[in-house]
């Protein structure tokens, strides 16, 4: 049996723990495993190379992905999806394991209904996709996030600023959620809820007349801008999945409070330090359990299928009940979104 695997989409932390496992796996079974270059782009052009045992050593600890990744939508063109096809059998591979957010996992459904067999591994530090509890590199991203945020609070609080970190995410406000909270933000800002800017200049008077003295925001790229309910944009241009490059709302509510409280305030945007940086303990784990199990579902040829967290527990979930189902943070939560405010 030989494995191709790859690595599609935005990398993050945790992707070579996966990588990792999958060879150890594969090779207590006596299956070898090739690594595509660059996702699907690499699988387009039949760029692969063996993956053995000592090519991975070490790997577990290292952020990114030792294979490389691309933004490249094979199911874009039918000539690209021919070329998947023709690839896969050129290169010898019995299956082929794709590891990345809803765009990687959509291809690898719509190349599972043309007959490849397939088996998904979820990742995206954005954490939006319903099937799985937790995605590999999320919780290392608010891990990031925190310590972002808790060295704004040093400089925030010094010059008595108004500090606004913007934190990715697209359209899911789980980073800023979770980072925001693990950073004690005074006030987060997610997609999910409307965002009320003269509530949020409420809330930096109110803390000015208390004597706090500061306020640190944060909030996340994919907030509507209130007056025309339009994203902020950094580059129109769309990737091949049909997605724009967010970013600019800090800076758009930067000049917004300024302009209505008098403020000195500042903004910065986290940006891609949230994806670099080794795993954390919980994703280098996750990783290994998902490798693992992907593996053991290529073994019992289960294919079409993706491993996921559910509790506790790794269970497979059929490609089609993973992909196209995002998930936003749901209303019970908004709760916390403003409750270091009095802090
Ligand atoms: O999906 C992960 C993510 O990091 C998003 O949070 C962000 O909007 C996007 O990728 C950035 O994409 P790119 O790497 O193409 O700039």
């Amino acid at each position: 049996m030989r494995i191709g695997v790859l690595t599609g989409g935005g990398d993050c932390p945790g992707l070579n723990s996966v990588i990792q496992a999958i060879v150890l796996r594969a090779a207590h079974y006596g299956f070898e495993v090739w690594g595509i270059e660059d996702g699907y782009k690499g699988l387009i052009e039949g760029r692969a190379r063996p993956l053995r045992k000592e090519d991975v050593k070490g790997i577990h600890f290292i952020g990114g992905t030792i294979l490389g990744t691309s933004r490249k939508n094979p199911a874009k063109s039918e000539e690209d999806m021919a070329k998947v096809m023709e690839n896969v059998k050129k290169l010898g591979l019995d299956a082929l394991i794709a590891i990345g957010g809803d765009d990687t996992l959509g291809a690898a459904l719509k190349l599972y209904q043309r007959g490849l067999p397939i088996v998904g591994v979820p990742k995206t530090i954005d954490n939006d996709l319903s099937a799985t509890d937790y995605s590999i590199g999320f919780w290392t991203a608010v891990e990031t996030i925190a310590d972002a945020l808790e060295k704004l609070h040093t400089t925030a609080k010094s010059h008595k600023r108004v500090i606004i970190a913007e934190i990715m995410g697209r359209y899911a406000g789980w980073l800023a959620l979770m980072g925001g909270l693990a950073g004690g933000a005074h006030v987060i800002l997610i997609p999910e809820k409307p965002l009320d800017i003269d509530e949020v200049c409420r809330v930096i008077k109110e803390r000015d007349e208390k004597g706090e003295g500061y306020t640190l925001i944060a909030v996340a790229e994919g907030v509507k801008i209130p007056e025309t309910g339009e994203l902020a944009v950094a580059a129109a241009e769309k990737d091949e999945f049909g997605h724009v490059r967010l970013g600019g709302i800090a800076k758009f509510l930067e000049e917004e409070i300024k302009r209505r409280t008098g403020r000195e305030v500042r903004s910065t945007i986290l940006g891609y330090i949230q994806r670099g940086g080794p795993p954390s303990a919980f994703d280098r784990v996750l990783g290994v359990r998902l490798g693992t199990k992907a593996v053991d579902l290529v073994k019992e040829r289960k294919f079409g299928y993706a491993v996921v967290l559910r509790g506790t527990e790794i269970v497979p979930v059929k490609l089609e009940d993973v992909v196209g189902r995002p998930r936003y943070v749901p209303e019970g939560l908004f709760e916390y979104t403003d409750i270091f405010q009095e802090s």
